[in-house]
Parts: structure tokens; sequence; C-alpha cells
């Protein structure tokens, strides 16, 4: 027998999931299976509808049939399971994939983690890198259900209108993305139909309902028009790439969507729309969000630039509306982008550093990114950060600009040109403007300096040159600081 082969000798398990997309249920099992030393290649995981295993079953599921087997009971004194951060948010996402062996791999995965707790970052395990895969194929699912589902109204016979849409998933989502719906029609009276499942809101409480066929739902309606008119103003022509069109919006949405016959007259117009729509700020048609949380929800479901399909997820800015001090970086690293917080990286324990010998609080301030996504290339196994272009970084400045807004802080500090042109929407020359104000339009005042990685990336003497500015310009928005705020 080679090492390969994967020959069980013991009791062999089934677990039967009461729904496709019951993330908890399979926690909750798997953590009882590794405490019972369970190895993978022992258990069966079966959705619901699916085949029975040939040599056992969990007993939850009502009597046993000869030769089944309960789960084991738990240990006495059972080990903690190990399960990092990192692993919970793709197993999460990888869950509701419609692959039938995503449970298999899932555990083998947190078995895998028990003896290795950083294996999630060798992206190089092929294991790793098909539960990313899974999980990117289900969070672009999810995308294109925000951006697909179009309501067509119905009249109900009390009078009061209902919006009813259709939508065909690839993947379990329905479930996992209703809050998006419900955040945004939260007064609406409407249904979404798919085939997997449907979900139903009434201004109050949800209620889920069994699968749907595509004739159920409404077709052509008044609601048609109000689409055409809003895709129109909001198409986007600077992302127009007919291949990535199609592969962003496959043919099978199409025919959902009243304003797919308006796409040939806008790609015909599209270029020489382009310049204008960007200066004409086409976001105007995008409603401005009104916390801090719809900034960050809404910046991780932006698909404006092509940042966002490759990180993990956007990295929301940390820190209260109303700090007097909100610190803008270019975009999260290979680690923020796992942590999905700013500046917990190496450059963030630097400036961690300097903030702290400046006597500033990074707590009390908002700290943030010119762009909210990770934008890197694989080199092996590794992720190489790449820096935003100016259209990534004037594309993002929405969100940026939304959150100042909301944040009202006395001073920003831009750490570094990307930072700085977020701000201002121009290329900006630190070294020309570090050490001084510069007003903002609504009186508040930029400053601007060196990114902390610059330092990284310097050795010897030049490194503790560049430090000494850099503390030097902290110290200035510091003493700054306590003037405007007392
Ligand atoms: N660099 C940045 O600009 N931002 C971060 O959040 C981390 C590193």
């Amino acid at each position: 027998m080679t090492a390969m082969q994967h020959v069980s000798l013991g009791a062999h398990y089934a677990v039967h999931l009461p729904a496709p997309d019951d993330f908890a249920f399979w926690c909750e099992r798997a953590r009882g299976l590794v405490q019972g030393d369970v190895p993978p290649d022992r258990v069966s995981w079966i959705e619901p509808g699916g085949t029975g295993d040939l040599f056992a079953s969990e007993g939850h599921q009502g009597s046993l049939a000869r030769g089944e087997k309960r789960l084991p009971p738990p240990p006495a004194d059972p080990r903690p399971v190990r399960a990092s951060q990192r692993f919970l948010t793709v197993a999460r996402s990888a869950a509701l994939h419609s692959e039938r062996t995503r449970f298999g791999l899932l555990y083998r995965l947190l078995w895998r983690l028990q003896s290795n707790p950083r294996l999630m970052e060798d992206t190089a395990d092929p294991e790793v890198r098909r539960c990313e895969e899974l999980a990117k194929a289900v969070r672009r699912d999810a995308h294109k259900m925000h951006a697909f589902v179009r309501f067509r109204e119905v009249i109900e016979e009390d009078g009061t209108p209902h919006f009813v849409a259709w939508f065909e998933p690839d993947h379990h989502i329905l479930r996992a993305e209703a809050g998006f719906f419900i955040r945004r029609f939260a007064n609406m009276r409407w249904s979404i139909l798919t085939p997997r499942g449907s979900i139903h809101w009434d201004g109050e409480t949800m209620r889920e309902g069994p699968p749907a066929r595509r004739e159920d739902a409404p077709q052509g309606d008044p609601v048609e028009a109000l689409w055409r008119s809003y895709y129109a103003s909001i198409f986007n022509p600077a992302r127009l790439k007919v291949g990535a069109m199609l592969s962003e919006m496959p043919k099978k949405y199409w025919k959902n969507l009243p304003e797919a016959e308006l796409i040939p007259q806008l790609i015909a117009g599209a270029q020489a729309r382009e310049t204008a729509m960007v200066t004409a700020g086409a976001r105007a048609e995008r409603a401005r969000p009104a916390s801090l949380a719809e900034v960050a929800q809404g910046a991780g479901a932006c698909r404006d630039c092509g940042i966002a399909d490759c990180g993990t997820r956007a990295v929301a800015g940390e820190g209260l509306p109303g700090a007097p001090l909100m610190i803008i970086g270019e975009q999260p690293g290979d680690e923020e982008d796992q942590a999905g917080r700013p500046f917990v990286g190496p450059a963030g324990q630097l400036l961690d550093d300097h903030l702290a010998r400046a006597g500033i609080e990074r707590e009390a301030a908002y700290v943030t990114n010119a762009v909210k996504h990770f934008k890197f290339t694989w080199k092996g196994k590794h992720r190489l950060h790449q820096s935003p272009g100016a259209k990534e970084i004037d594309t993002c400045r929405w969100w940026l600009e939304a959150e100042r807004s909301l944040v009202r802080p006395r001073i920003v500090l831009a750490l570094g040109a990307s930072a700085a042109r977020g701000l201002l929407g121009r290329t900006v020359s630190v070294t020309r403007e570090r050490g001084r104000a510069i007003r903002l339009d609504d009186g508040a005042e930029l400053w601007v300096t060196v990114h902390p990685s610059y330092l990284l990336r310097l050795d010897g003497a030049a490194r503790a040159e560049q430090a000494a500015l850099f503390s030097a310009d902290l110290a200035a928005v510091q003493a700054r600081l306590a003037a405007l705020t007392g």
C-alpha cells in the first residue's frame, strides 16, 4: 500500500447536513469529529437529498441501519480545536459552493490545521487553493446576485405593491445574501424566487419558501422602465471590456435583465462617454452611505475597478465618526487583506511605533486606505503587493470621500503619494508638500508625509535619516492637532 492510499480500518461515519448551506452545523459536527480523533477518510458528509453512505450513518437521523455508527461521544476532556480566522472566513464562503465534495475538503483542511496552524497561508497547497477557489466562486455569485436581481412590481389583492424577482444562483447563497436585500429594500414588500428556494420579506420579517420556477415570477411591468433609465445612467463605460463583461454577466442573466437590450447601443457610445462620465461624477447615482458601516459594506460589494476580484475582501477603515485625525494609507497589504483590518502588518507596526513616539493615539484616529482592496500578483506561493494605478485610486476616491464626510476630521494625514492622490484627485509630490498644511474644501487640513513602507525598504543611514523626517512630520501633525482641538 502506498502512502497515498487512504484505507480506513476503523468505523466510518456519515454526517447528514440539515441544509446545504448550514455551515454552523458543519462546524459543530467537524469539531466533535476532530475531538473524537476521526480522520477525514472515515467521514462522509451528506447533503439533504444526497445518497447515504454504504458503510455508516450518523445517529441524529433516527434509527441506525446494520453496520452504522453513531458519531463518537465527546471525550471527557476534549482538546481545543484549532481553526485560524483565515480558515473560518474562507470556509464560510466555500461551504456555500454547490460542489458536493466541499464539506469533505473543509474537514480535511480542519484536520490538517490541527498539526499545521499556518496551513491556510500555504497558498501553493492544492487543498488550500481549491478552498480559496470555491470561496471566490461563491463571492462572485453573490456579487452577481447583488448586481442582477431585478424586481417586477405586482399589485396584491389588498392593493399593496409587492416586488418579485427571479434569480438563478450557481451556489447556495440565497439565505446568506438575504440581509443585503433586506438592508437595501427594508421598507418594501419583496420576494426573490430561485430554483433553490425563495425568500420573502414583508417589511418586518423574512420567510423562506420552496424552490420556484421562472414562470412563477412576473415578467415585464412599469418597474422595467425605471431599471432601464437607471441602468443607462449608471452604465460605466470605463469598465467596458467586452470579454470581461461576458464573463461578469453570463448570457444566462441577460434574459432576466430588461436593460440587456440597451447594451449594444451603450457599447457603441461607450468610449465617447467615458471621460465625460468620470468628470461628471457618475457616482452621483449611487446613494451616499449614511454610516461607516454602509461604507464598509458598499466598498465590499464595489466592483468599479478590477482590483476587487483579486483580494479576499475590502478592508474598511477603522475608527469612529468625529475622530479628529484621519490617517490614510495606500491600500491593504497581504496581512491586512487576511485580517480585514488596516495597518496590521509590518508597515502598520512601524506606523504604530512612530505614532506612539509622536504622542498620537492610534485608537483616537480613523485609519483607512485610499484603495480598499489588496492589489497583488502571485510570485510562487506569495502574493506580491502591486501599487494601485491612478485610475484605481481615483475610482476608490468616492469611498474615501464618503468616509471623510462621515468622520469629519480636523486633520487628514496622507501617508505617501497614493493616499494624497486619493484625497486630492491629482498627482502630489510628497517632497514638495510635506511639513505644511493644505486646506481642504471643508476647512480640514491635509498633511502629507511618506508611507512607512518606504522606510522599510531603506537600510542604515538612509533609513535613519528618513525615519527622523517621518517622526518630525508626525510631531508637527500632533502639535497642530493639539492646537486645533485644545
Ligand atoms: N499599507 C497601507 O497603505 N495600508 C495598509 O493598511 C497596510 C499597508
